[in-house]
């Protein structure tokens, strides 16, 4: 059964064809409007305006004095047809013909043509396909290796973990309420800390001994990917390690250990953020170098903040190919563009090899409603229960486009299909925040 949509862009077409024809196909149209059926909740408006389509008909039948007299070719007693009356009949058969290809070939390449509807964008989209472009040796050994891991069935452990993978300066200082986060749930998660410039000094025993080797990391650059890979590797040492998350120092968990630690596990895919920002800020930092592997409509921009399961971590780790495109030429200042490598090589090199993977936002909430160089961070005047429900209750994600148009892109978080709160951990938080957090923790997590 058609669709109301389709009935009303039925109804359109008829209309637009009578216009065009002139009132010459009158039998036909009729025709149409009956073939179309109608649900029971056809609305006041509906009927009137088939009442109205089928009376415009009616009067223009009979102003052509035409009567009720089929119009069908061959008929016993016809006169022999003047000239004026062939037009007719010539017209009604042109016209038939357009208002088949109209609603039927809506996207087809004579409808386009003939009615130059604003549906048809250009020429080009009703030639035939272009031939996809040949792939380079690199990208096709590369789409061979990724395709084998993602079809592969994950090992499954009987100890699954989360990885918790801390990005810092130096030390963390909500160390503490990740204590209280992971106390009584031993063994169902490990933690890593990629300390860039000084060496933590750690008050968990959660944290104790959970430093990675590192090196600095410079904000914007690729060093910033590199350190998010070195977590990424330390942390697939662990065979039990399923979920891999990436957090700052500045993050907060919003729920409990249980909470999330089910949120992320009976999942199958990723929550790594994923948008098309046609803005200065996103397809205004691409550059062409990046090309044959990497085109512009392949290009994304995300929050570098990630939860990925293992076989997303093992094909970033099997990456050369994408990753050292943006080492090359995602950089700030380069070709007077602001590239920030850890916004655009994740979402991109996704959308390229595992579109479907990813959930397209980030399990971090962040506030950019202020719309600064950095987003809203978070005193202790402002950590509240009211603040953190408010968090917790959002469950739909918003991108904006950083051009003028502001466009926004808005979809529901869906978790295997249902609509759930979007964000189980929030950045970002003062250290000011420890105290009030810690008082307020297990009021706010509980449900
Ligand atoms: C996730 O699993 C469901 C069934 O459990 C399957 O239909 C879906 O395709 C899977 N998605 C991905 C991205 O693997
Ligand atoms: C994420 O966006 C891509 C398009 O960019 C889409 O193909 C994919 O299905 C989306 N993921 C989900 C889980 O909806
Ligand atoms: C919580 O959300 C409500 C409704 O959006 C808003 O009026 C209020 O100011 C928010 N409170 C905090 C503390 O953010
Ligand atoms: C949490 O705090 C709010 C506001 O202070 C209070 O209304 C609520 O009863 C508390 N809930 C729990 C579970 O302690």
């Amino acid at each position: 059964m058609l669709s109301k949509r389709k009935q009303r862009k039925g109804e359109a077409n008829q209309e637009k064809t009578q216009f065009l024809c002139l009132g010459v196909p009158l039998l036909q149209n009729s025709q149409v409007q009956h073939s179309f059926r109608f649900p029971e909740t056809e609305t006041q408006t509906h009927k009137a305006q088939k009442t109205k389509t089928m009376k415009t008909a009616k009067d223009l039948r009979l102003g052509l004095g035409l009567g009720d007299v089929p119009i069908i070719p061959g008929s016993r007693h016809r006169p022999p047809m003047k000239k004026p009356m062939w037009i007719i009949v010539l017209i009604f058969f042109v016209c038939m013909f357009l208002t088949y290809a109209y609603i039927y070939l809506p996207q087809s390449g004579s409808a386009c043509y003939i009615f130059s509807s604003r549906r048809c964008r250009s020429i080009a989209d009703w030639l035939p396909p272009a031939p996809a472009r040949e792939f380079t040796d690199d990208e096709i050994a590369s789409r061979a290796v990724i395709r084998d891991i993602l079809n592969t069935t994950p090992m499954l452990s009987k100890n699954p973990k989360i990885a918790f993978m801390f990005l810092s300066p130096g030390s963390l200082p909500l160390e503490r309420l990740w204590d209280k986060f992971f106390q009584g749930h031993e063994g169902k998660f490990s933690v890593y800390v990629h300390a860039s410039k000084t060496k933590p000094v750690h008050v968990s025993r959660y944290f104790v001994n959970r430093d990675v080797r590192s090196d600095l990391v410079v904000w914007g650059k690729i060093s910033m990917v590199d350190a998010e890979r070195r977590l990424l590797a330390n942390a697939l040492q662990d065979p039990d390690n399923q979920q891999f998350v990436l957090l700052s120092d500045s993050c907060v968990p919003l729920y409990t250990f249980n909470y999330i630690f089910d949120y992320l596990m009976y999942t199958n895919i990723s929550f790594v953020d994923c948008f098309k920002d046609p803005g200065p800020h996103g397809n205004g930092r691409y550059s062409e170098r990046m090309l044959p592997e990497v085109e512009m409509k392949d290009f994304r921009k995300g929050a570098q903040w990630f939860s990925m399961k293992r076989q997303h971590a093992i094909i970033i780790m099997a990456d050369n190919l994408y990753y050292s495109k943006f080492r090359a030429y995602c950089q700030p200042g380069l070709e007077g563009k602001n590239c920030i490598a850890d916004e655009h090589y994740l979402p991109t090199f996704f959308q390229i090899v595992d579109p479907g993977g990813i959930a397209n936002w980030s399990v971090t909430h962040v506030d950019w409603s202020e719309r600064k160089w950095h987003p809203k961070s978070y005193r202790a005047q402002d950590v509240t229960y009211e603040l953190l429900k408010n968090i917790t209750s959002i469950d739909v994600s918003l991108h904006v486009s950083s051009d003028e148009k502001r466009k926004v892109q808005s979809w529901p978080c869906l978790w295997n299909g249902i609509q759930k709160p979007c964000y189980l951990f929030a950045r970002k938080f003062t250290p000011g925040t420890l105290d009030s957090l810690l008082q307020l923790f297990s009021n706010y997590t509980s449900p």
